[in-house]
This record gives C-alpha cells, sequence and structure tokens, in this order.
C-alpha cells in the first residue's frame, strides 16, 4: 500500500499519473488520472464552492486504480489517503463506486461506455434495500455529488487548474482538517 509521509510526498506521487490510465480500452476512461482527478476537482469546486473537502475527494477519487491494491479501486483509495486527509475525504472516496451503482438505479444515468462496462463488473445498479441502506449512510448525498462530478471529468485536452493551483489547498487541508 501507498504511504504518504505528507502533503508534498503525495503531490509527488499524484504528478506522476500523468500519463497513467486506470485501465486499458475499452474499459479505461480516455484521460489518464492526473487530468481526470483535476477534472473532477474542477467540476466540483464551480458546483459546491464552500466545500473543500469535496473537492479534494474529487481530486483524489481514482487513486486506487494506481496504488496496486487489488481489483477494488474505491477501497485501495480510501485506505490510502485516509491518514493524510482524514475519515471525510477517505470515505467519499470509498463510496464513489457504490454513488454510480445508485444512480444507475435511481435515475436514467448517463454513463460513459468506459463506466457502463466495469459497472457490471462492480455489482450493476442497486436493489430497492440497498438503495434504502446507502441513503441512510452519512455522507452519501456528498458521494453522489462526487460520482457526478466524475462522469463530467473525462474530457480529453479540457484545460482545467493543474496541480500547482491544487498544491497550497492540499497542504492547507491536511494541515487544518
Ligand atoms: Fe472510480
Ligand atoms: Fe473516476
Amino acid at each position: 500500500m501507498v504511504i504518504f509521509a505528507d502533503a508534498d510526498a503525495f503531490l509527488d506521487w499524484f504528478a506522476a499519473l500523468d500519463g497513467v490510465f486506470d485501465a486499458p480500452p475499452p474499459e479505461g476512461d480516455p484521460v489518464d488520472l492526473l487530468a481526470h482527478g483535476l477534472q473532477c476537482a474542477d467540476v466540483l469546486r464551480a458546483r459546491h464552492p464552500a466545500d473543500l473537502g469535496l473537492h479534494l475527494a474529487g481530486l483524489v477519487h481514482d487513486i486506487g486504480h494506481a496504488t496496486g491494491d487489488g481489483p477494488d479501486h474505491a477501497r485501495a483509495g480510501a485506505d490510502a489517503v485516509r491518514p493524510l486527509f482524514g475519515d471525510r475525504v477517505a470515505d467519499l472516496v470509498g463510496l464513489h463506486v457504490q454513488a454510480k451503482r445508485y444512480l444507475a438505479a435511481t435515475e436514467a444515468y448517463e454513463l460513459s461506455p468506459a463506466s457502463e462496462l466495469s459497472l457490471g463488473r462492480q455489482g450493476a445498479a442497486m436493489t430497492r434495500a440497498e438503495i434504502e441502506a446507502f441513503e441512510a449512510r452519512p455522507g452519501s448525498a456528498d458521494a453522489v455529488a462526487l460520482r457526478r462530478a466524475d462522469e463530467a471529468a473525462k474530457e480529453v485536452g479540457r484545460a482545467v487548474p493543474g496541480l500547482a493551483t491544487w498544491a497550497p489547498r492540499v497542504r492547507d487541508y491536511v494541515r487544518t482538517r
């Protein structure tokens, strides 16, 4: 498992996800993990300006694809970020696949082709009982917001603020959370 000693160790590791993809086509996203995280964080900042924890959860939500900890990337990512970013960010990362299954079950949710393919492997749409259990969890609404931004963060070549913009926010958050 990846362990980040401090914010700058995390930022150095995260910067190296430039050109690293979550999975080979056709299941992988069309953008690399760095671009995907930056786009997701940017979408969340536009939609929920005051919630830095949510922005940072979006930034890091898919790092479990690169930590080498097995097929459950949501759990791997949550485990990797918990010591540095704390429980809220980690729990949102851990819930983002459940949020996708929730949205697939509760609305006409438009998924990218890659996301549609992986949904079956991740457990498909939630059942009625799973929906009720998910809605009762603290943070589930924020996890849904993250998942909506996730889907809107796969545009090749989109210009968004880079990691240099997020670095001071990451340092502030991990220092003061
Ligand atoms: Fe993911
Ligand atoms: Fe994602």
